[in-house]
């Protein structure tokens, strides 16, 4: 049995890809509510102001968790909707919904695994300079302690910040995602550095005031390189790679995870940003570097590197006519190999797979199901790999699926369907797809049912051709 007896197979979702804008229940509005009104920053001209309706059809959703089998939700908090202006004043109706869901995910045994911010940061703290404003980390340590107080008694896994690569980087620097900001990398640095203050800073808010032991973890981008064959120093290669800040590029592990688990910058990110500096202050990485229960990675595909010529990692294009899904992402099952195995080694810490999944083309077929065929093959693939890390002795302690229904996609709309659920976004009409049922066998079979033995493998084929084409005599 390679995966550990209480592995968590779970299904996971954000705040304002599937809940409904929060002010629809007294709450402030988000970073993101501003950014869909401006003309063509999302693709589809669609928004979250209704997404899945989720604040609304919690309990419908709830039941859905269980048809997938999933036995714990990865979720995410809107900070606006419980505090409207970031600090201050409480929403009491927000923060109840999160009361009735979390009693409700309980009640269905499932357990609830928490992230503080996924992104939706309160419009009226962007007002006050967002990120950029060194104070963010207080403000941000205020909201942990509110949430602490109504739920930590029933909720006792967390996740800090998902993706600091994608709300710092997308968000400032490319403006692809809100607030829709292209700085320099001065101030990037600086919205990064507080940002990872406020990892730190909630890392302590939740040890001193858990209700409950916490299990704690931070779920960055895993930025996963494979080696590109089976030569040692390709290997070695790739593992290079994984640890080190490209110029110019904040889609890289280390800048966002040594202050955090070594409590330093990364001497080679001193180089990389055009001579900019992260401005730290006496006492900040102490803050950023808190002991961490386990490692968070979101992992959907890794690039291949080798050794080039010059002794240095080079990376060579994906192999032509690669299985690419509907994003145009390779598909790279390998990726939930190394990512899991490089991160295990270099930080010790066990791992969670916060984030996989795939994106497909899918709708609901003549005959009311969903034939998604393709997602149901690259979780298979995927997970055969996971499931090689674990033989090999990488400490895996669990695997969120992303996600658990069709969202909103942020700057992509309604075009990408991640679901495990499909939805339907003009009726809010929820349908499993067939993937829903074999994401339930893996669970109840605590992966078991990673074989290829159920599998119509090419030999079983031809033996059914050679049935038809000669006919028993
Ligand atoms: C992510 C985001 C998710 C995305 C998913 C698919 O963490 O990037 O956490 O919100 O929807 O990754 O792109």
């Amino acid at each position: 049995m390679p995966f550990r007896d209480d592995f968590r197979w779970g299904t996971a979702t954000a705040s304002y890809q599937i809940e409904g804008t929060p002010t629809r229940q007294g709450g402030g509005e988000s970073v993101w509510d501003m950014f869909c009104r401006r003309p063509g920053a999302i693709k589809d001209g669609s928004s979250g102001v209704i997404a899945c309706d989720h604040a609304e059809r919690y309990r419908q959703d709830v039941a859905l968790m269980r048809d997938c089998g999933a036995g714990a939700y990865r979720f995410s908090l809107s900070w606006p909707r419980i505090l409207p202006e970031g600090t201050g004043r409480i929403n009491e109706s927000g923060l109840g919904f999160y009361d009735r869901l979390v009693d409700e995910l309980l009640a269905a045994g499932i357990e609830p695994w928490a992230t503080l911010f996924h992104w939706d940061l309160p419009l009226a703290l962007h007002y006050r300079g967002g990120w950029l404003n060194r104070d963010s980390f207080e403000w941000f340590a205020e909201y942990t302690a509110v949430v602490m107080e109504r739920l930590s008694d029933r909720v006792s896994h967390w996740m800090t910040l998902n993706e600091p690569q994608c709300f710092i980087g997308l968000g400032h620097r490319t403006g692809v995602h809100a607030p829709g900001m292209k700085l320099g990398w001065e101030e990037i640095l600086r919205a990064g550095h507080h940002a990872m203050l406020a990892h730190g800073r909630a890392v302590q808010v939740i040890r001193a005031q858990t209700k409950t032991p916490a299990t704690v973890g931070y779920a960055p981008v895993g930025v996963v390189k494979i080696p590109a064959s089976s030569r040692p120093e390709d290997l070695e290669a790739a593992r290079t790679a994984m640890f080190t800040v490209p110029q110019g590029n904040f889609w890289n592990n280390t800048w966002w995870l040594e202050p955090v688990l070594r409590g330093h910058y990364p001497e080679d990110g001193m180089d990389a940003f055009e001579g900019a500096r992260p401005p730290v202050l006496p006492g900040d990485l102490e803050i950023m570097n808190q002991p961490l229960d386990f490692l968070g990675a979101n992992i959907y595909n890794g690039q291949p590197v080798r050794r080039g010529p010059d002794g240095r990692p080079e990376e060579p294009r994906q192999p032509h006519g690669i299985g690419r899904t509907v994003y145009d992402w390779p598909v790279t099952p390998e990726a939930l190999y190394w990512g899991p195995r490089f991160f295990f080694e270099r930080y010790g810490l066990p791992i969670v797979i916060t984030e996989n999944g795939v994106s497909t083309s899918d709708w609901v077929g003549l005959d009311g199901k969903v034939h998604d065929a393709a997602r149901t093959d690259l979780l298979h693939r995927y997970l055969l790999e996971l499931k090689k890390a674990v033989d090999d002795g990488v400490d895996v302690r669990g695997y969120f699926h992303w996600s658990l229904m069709d969202n909103f996609e942020w700057h992509e709309g309604g075009h990408q369907r991640f679901g495990l659920v499909h939805v339907d976004f003009a009726t809010q009409q929820r349908t499993l797809k067939d993937s829903a049922a074999w994401f339930r066998e893996l669970s109840r079979s605590n992966g078991e049912s990673l074989t290829l033995e159920n599998l119509e493998m090419p030999e079983k084929l031809e033996a059914l051709e050679r049935l038809v084409t000669e006919p028993a005599r």
